[in-house]
């Protein structure tokens, strides 16, 4: 790790406030942080939603752990260390999003409570909301979407979470969504109607 940086001298007294680019906007900035197994449906959730919240008239960004993986963390890999690495970095880019009024969807199986409390506190509790993408491993191994859970039963992926790494299912999430047996509309309902109140009414409301 290396040492804090010093000499430097941030500007934040002096820089526009969340609170003015929200105004501007016309909502309520948040973090919504979708866990899960792989192949649980978390993209397929969040990109639908963001679709809605866009079509509605609300400014969103959605970080997604297949693109994130290619660019800004394309250094990272699958041990403890590295997606705790991931998901700091994630964090604090998420919370950059925040500042700027954006209401930020993230997806990514951040697998342990440890690293999701990270996540929670680099955000702030009161902006983070955790949603638990829910399909059972049995529901997601049977989908296989990307053929990965083939390689890691075969021993061709080490590490792979569900296999030979852990989820730990989250304790308390904002939302659960059952995604082995709700449609994807109902799943993305439930979660528009929740998040409804947090991000206040757009001008078209
Ligand atoms: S996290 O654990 O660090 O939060 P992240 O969400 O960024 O993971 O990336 C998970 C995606 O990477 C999975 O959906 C899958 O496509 C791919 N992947 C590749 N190897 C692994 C692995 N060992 N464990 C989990 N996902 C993996």
């Amino acid at each position: 790790m290396a040492d804090k940086p010093t000499h430097i001298h941030p500007i934040f007294d002096r820089i526009l406030q969340r609170q003015d680019k929200e105004t501007q906007l016309g909502q309520r900035a948040v973090v919504v942080w979708l866990t899960g197994l792989s192949g649980s449906g978390k993209s397929t959730i969040a990109q639908a939603l963001e679709r809605q919240l866009h079509q509605d008239g609300y400014f969103t960004k959605l970080l997604d752990g297949d693109n994130i993986r290619t660019g800004l963390n394309n250094n990272l890999g699958f041990s403890a260390e590295d997606r705790q690495e991931n998901i700091r970095r994630i964090a604090e880019t998420a919370k950059l999003f925040l500042d700027g009024g954006i209401i930020c969807l993230c997806s990514f199986v951040s697998p342990t409570r440890a690293i999701r409390a990270m996540a929670r506190e680099i955000v702030g509790a009161e902006d983070f909301l955790e949603v638990y993408v829910n399909a059972p491993l049995a529901v997601c191994e049977d989908r296989d979407v990307k053929g990965l859970y083939k390689k890691a039963r075969a021993g061709e992926i080490k590490d792979f979470t569900g296999i030979d790494a852990p989820f730990e299912a989250p304790e308390a999430p904002f939302l659960e969504l059952h995604t082995g047996t709700e449609t994807l509309e109902t799943s993305v309902q439930r979660l528009y109607d929740a998040l409804k109140p947090r991000i206040g009414a757009t001008q078209q409301d």
